[in-house]
């Protein structure tokens, strides 16, 4: 097999919701794998939105700059949150890919039935159509393992997480059974696995993150045969459903140009309202207090359309409705003072 190239290029999309797009999955190599190409951008796309939802209200909110796959150029980071990173774009392109099969967009894919017919448990037989993960598995670590070329243990890291985040997809699939016998008595039943939403997948690597375990292995890991041997054999000691990482992460609270941080000041947080997790509830203390800024209230109008009525015959008329909002962001505390008393439509809080 030709050994082929995969690159991501990520293209900001102005004004967009999701900011950020792999908008491109170049490659060369064997025709086969062409085939799949759309999917795995796709699948990429999807991991990085949910990496988006999943650190919206944390220090380190998955910015573009740790989006690069690749190990090509710049400085890599290899603390929790490329851990993350990796984990996510691989369940993405391989949840995606197992998908798009269950949905016969691929001709050489279809059910997994290669239990169907054993038995699974106590009163349950494997039948039915299960989501092929074995298949989204395979072609996933084609495409995204390939972009690790090193034999170091930045690469060995990320082809653990890789293989993490693959591994939840598996550990997340739902068993869905069907009950057989007389008028649904359910003497037996037939079952098959399901993939989970993709946020749940989120989720569960997101609780992985949060116990990610920290090896030590950069000092003097040089490429000798020894040290590659010691690498090996760290990784293969360790879970592979744990996440991996090999450095502490850096102070996300502030502005750091060298490794593209842009610190929390002007982040927005959540105080109260809606029916905010208890992680939402902290994000104005962990984004802004803790940080060393001050929270300033901004209040706004929002004008949108509300009480609509349909009229005979065909319009639907609507009233302009305002409603305030309040939002918080973090802003430096000199700043703050400075613009004290404030505009009409700020209302400047003294205390957190
Ligand atoms: C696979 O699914 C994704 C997302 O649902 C879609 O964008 C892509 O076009 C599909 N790929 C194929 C080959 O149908
Ligand atoms: C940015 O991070 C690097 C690496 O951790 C550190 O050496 C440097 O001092 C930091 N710069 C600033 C301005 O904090």
């Amino acid at each position: 097999m030709e050994p082929y190239l995969a690159i991501f290029f990520l293209t900001p999309f102005f004004q967009s919701c999701c900011a950020w797009s792999v908008n491109n999955f170049l490659m060369t190599g064997p025709k086969a794998y062409l085939i799949y190409s759309s999917s795995v951008a796709a699948g990429a796309q999807s991991g990085i939105e949910e990496c988006k939802f999943q650190f919206a209200w944390d220090r380190w909110n998955c910015p573009e700059r740790a989006l690069q796959l690749s190990s090509h150029g710049g400085l890599r980071s290899a603390n929790r949150e490329t851990a993350f990173v990796h984990a996510i774009s691989s369940a993405g392109v391989m949840y995606t890919l197992t998908r798009n099969c269950s949905l016969g967009d691929f001709d050489n894919c279809g059910c997994d039935d290669s239990r169907n017919g054993q038995l699974g448990g106590q009163g349950w037989l494997w039948g039915g159509c299960s989501d092929n993960v074995g298949f989204g598995e395979a072609i996933s670590k084609q495409f995204v393992d390939a972009l690790e070329t090193g034999q170091d243990a930045r690469a060995a890291m990320n082809l653990h997480n890789n293989e993490a985040g693959r591994k939840a997809v598996k550990g997340t699939m739902k068993r869905t059974c069907k009950c057989h016998g007389v008028s649904g008595s359910c003497t037996t039943q037939t079952c098959w696995l399901q993939l989970p939403e993709f946020r749940e997948v989120g989720t569960y690597l997101k609780e992985r993150y949060h116990k990610a375990l920290k090896v030590d292995l950069l000092q003097g890991a040089g490429n000798s045969a020894a040290s590659r041997g010691a690498i090996a054999e760290t990784f293969s000691s360790i879970s592979k459903k744990e996440l991996v990482h090999l450095e502490d992460s850096p102070d996300y609270c502030l502005e750091n140009k060298t490794l593209g941080l842009l610190g929390t000041e002007g982040r927005e947080c959540l105080k109260r309202g809606k029916a905010l997790s208890k992680w939402e509830k902290r994000s104005c203390r962990r984004l802004c207090g803790d940080c060393g800024l001050a929270v300033e209230e901004r209040r706004a109008e929002m004008v949108s359309s509300c009480n609509c009525k349909f009229h005979w015959c065909c319009a639907v008329r609507c009233e302009q409705c305002r409603k305030r909002v309040t939002k918080y962001f973090c802003v430096r505390k000199e700043k703050r003072e400075r613009s004290g008393g404030g505009g009409a439509s700020r209302k400047l809080k003294r205390k957190l």
